[in-house]
């Protein structure tokens, strides 16, 4: 009885673990069932524990039958293992299949704005000449801004129309009043003061005024402060730093010079671009001029731009001895030079930009044509 029942019992386990291994339908069940049938606790496992119960001469037959069914179910297992292995393979490259052929996706590259591309330009010609760059802070004591600069108490600039104060606490300047610099020469006196002659700096930043928005004025604005201070400064090497930086800036200097350099044109023609000076007064320069260049839309002749064929470009002059004497400099031994130039207007000028709001609209439309 035991014995047909054993008998019996194999061949249930290897027919429905036949049935088993080919309805696994991944390595995971297989492996399920695998210990079902095979494991420590498995099926076929439990019969073989009851083999001692069997008469001895029985024994021998249904341990060798069991020992059959677990070689067929080992059998079947390792093929639907392999079956089954190449099935997931096959799917996961089916799933992992990149589609070569579709378009690429468009990264959008950024580029400098206008004024920063403009702002390195000039900073790069006077590196050229051997100047360094110098910065101070955009919120800047009256101190820097107005008094070391010679301005005196009641110049029209000191005006709460005319200057965005931070702290002001009585309408007579005050050396420690707050304010948000209406100019980059600030930087002169920081300079002088933290250092002796021989100076050559520019200082390119931020500066703000009071003025209401219009394609002219905007509340905040850039400048390129220059300084040079050193034994025997003339006013004609301001006018000669002036002319040359001019000529590389609005001559073009230096891309004639590449396109020379690589073959592309035979001589560099000669650069006519031409300043002018006209008299003028700044408070800490004395004496100051306003410096004109010829147009670089019609080249002089006059035209919807420039009106009379030049164009205002910079602000300069000798630095005023009070100036010098206020940073303890010795004006007797040393003189020097000062300019300040806006970089919006120039921009405006070298690319036909018809209205300064334009730079701080963030219009990618305007922003990514440069
Ligand atoms: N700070 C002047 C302005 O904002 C520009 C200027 C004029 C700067 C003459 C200078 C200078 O250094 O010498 O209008």
């Amino acid at each position: 009885m035991i014995n047909m029942l054993s008998r019996e019992d194999l061949q249930n386990i290897l027919e429905e673990g036949k049935t088993a291994i080919e309805r696994a339908s991944s390595l995971r069940e297989l492996d399920q069932v695998r210990i079902e049938y095979l494991g420590k606790k498995g099926r076929l496992t439990s019969v073989l524990k009851t083999l001692g119960q069997l008469p001895p001469e029985e024994r021998k037959e249904v341990g060798r039958v069991a020992n059959e069914v677990r070689q067929k179910l080992e059998v079947d297992i390792l093929a639907r293992q392999d079956e089954l292995s190449r099935a997931e393979k096959a799917e996961r490259l089916i799933a992992e299949t990149v589609d070569i052929t579709l378009p690429g996706r468009q990264s959008v590259f950024g580029n400098r704005h206008l004024i920063a591309q403009v702002i390195n330009e000039i900073t790069d010609i006077f590196i050229g000449l051997g100047y360094k760059v110098a910065e101070g802070p955009e919120v800047e004591l009256d101190y820097y801004n107005f008094k070391a600069l010679n301005t005196p108490a009641d110049h029209p600039a000191r005006s709460l129309q005319d200057t965005f104060y931070i702290k002001k606490e009585s309408v007579q300047p005050a050396d420690d009043d707050i304010l948000l610099r209406t100019h980059t020469s600030p930087v002169q006196i920081r300079v002088m003061k933290s250092q002796q002659p021989p100076v050559y700096i520019i200082a390119p930043g931020r500066a703000y005024r009071r003025d209401v928005p219009d394609p002219t004025h905007s509340p905040m604005f850039h400048q390129v402060e220059g300084l040079a201070v050193d034994e025997g400064i003339t006013f004609g090497d301001l006018k000669g730093t002036l002319e040359e930086f001019t000529k590389q800036l609005f001559g073009r200097e230096r891309q004639v010079r590449m396109l020379a350099r690589e073959g592309f044109i035979e001589q560099p023609p000669e650069n006519d671009q031409r300043i002018r000076l006209r008299p003028h007064f700044f408070p800490f320069t004395e004496p100051s001029a306003e410096v004109d260049v010829r147009c670089i839309a019609c080249g002089g002749v006059g035209c919807r731009i420039c009106g009379g064929g030049w164009l205002e470009i910079l602000g300069a002059g000798m630095v005023d001895p009070n100036v010098l004497i206020e940073v303890g400099y010795d004006p007797e031994r040393v003189s020097g030079f000062a300019f300040g130039m806006g970089v919006e207007r120039i921009a405006m000028l070298m690319y036909g930009v018809p209205d300064i709001r334009m730079f701080v609209d963030n219009d990618m439309r305007f922003i990514s044509q440069f």
